[in-house]
């Protein structure tokens, strides 16, 4: 089958997880005009998907130069702010990073498929904040993360992946609150086609005239019966809802979809158990 990320093949904890890719890489690009999804999004919940901070404007700016030469085009940004017009022709959403009272901080960001959080929410927020609720980060990763943003080097275009699971198709996602609530209502029988793999790819770059960084984020479903097309794959995902680290499995409340799981695999013909029988 193809798809096009399987992060869960490489990793069932936190982790970093940053690699250097071609800057040719950058934006995955295909979907024709991102703004037919994301304009209705942005005037029916503004708070959500869109938040700037005073004095973010120029490293908006540079931010837009550079998503328009990675599409080759000019991109009409009159009477809006910059990272906004930059984001509605990018399938990616957009943050922007500066250096403000000594670390690293949110100053503008425009977020069309956000997995459980808003604009509002983070806007501001310094690199451990937004990062507060991943248990651990602040003892595991905050340093080094901290230390990527400072030694970002033009022209390095660097990539991460993350992966949960949820019972959802639909991108934007602010809350899972209501989704999870939809849980026990589940027939088993039709977790293939309910539950999806739901993966973030990221990448970050630095903006160097302004001493900024842009962090974008892509997110890709795939509802989790494709992977029973592929044998391989549907034993490296078994492999990897095994394997998951306790931190890992409580902080995406895996546990809720346990039984589902374990129902899925089995009937795909996986010799799978929660329980370990
Ligand atoms: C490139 C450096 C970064 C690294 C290594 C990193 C790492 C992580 C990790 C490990 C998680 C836990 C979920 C997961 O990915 O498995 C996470 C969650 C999150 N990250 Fe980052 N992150 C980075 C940059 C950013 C930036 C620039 C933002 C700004 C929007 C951000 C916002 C968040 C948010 C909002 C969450 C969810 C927190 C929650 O549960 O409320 N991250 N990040």
């Amino acid at each position: 089958m193809r798809l096009r990320h399987a992060p869960w093949e490489e990793n069932a904890d936190f982790a970093i997880g940053l690699r250097a890719i071609s800057p040719d890489a950058w934006l995955e690009g295909g979907e024709a005009d991102p703004a037919v999804r994301k304009d209705p999004l942005i005037a029916a919940h503004p708070a959500e998907t869109w938040a700037e901070t005073e004095g973010s404007r120029e490293a908006q700016a540079e931010a837009l130069a550079l998503v328009e030469v990675a599409l080759g085009r000019h991109i009409a940004a009159e009477g809006q702010a910059p990272l906004l017009a930059a984001a509605r022709a990018t399938a990616d959403d957009l943050c922007l990073m500066q250096r403000r009272d000594g670390d690293w901080r949110l100053t503008a960001l425009c977020l069309c498929a956000p997995t459980f959080f808003t604009a509002a929410q983070v806007i501001g927020r310094s690199l451990a904040d937004l990062h507060a609720p991943v248990e651990g980060f602040a003892e595991r990763f905050l340093t080094r993360t901290r230390r990527v943003f400072d030694g970002l080097r033009q022209d390095l275009v660097l990539e991460r992946r993350n992966w949960t699971l949820v019972n959802a198709a639909e991108r934007f996602m602010p809350s899972a609150a209501a989704m999870r609530a939809q849980i026990p209502e589940i027939d088993p029988a039709e977790s293939g086609r309910v539950l999806h793999l739901r993966v973030e790819r990221q990448t970050l770059r630095r903006l160097p005239r302004t001493d900024s960084a842009l962090f974008t984020i892509r997110v890709w479903i795939t509802p989790l019966a494709d992977l029973a097309e592929d044998r391989d794959r549907l034993s490296a995902f078994a492999k990897a809802w095994r394997s998951a680290t306790p931190t890992f499995r409580n902080y995406k409340q895996l546990a809720l979809y346990d039984r589902l799981i374990e129902v899925f695999l089995r009937a795909e013909g996986e010799n799978y158990s929660v329980n370990g029988n």
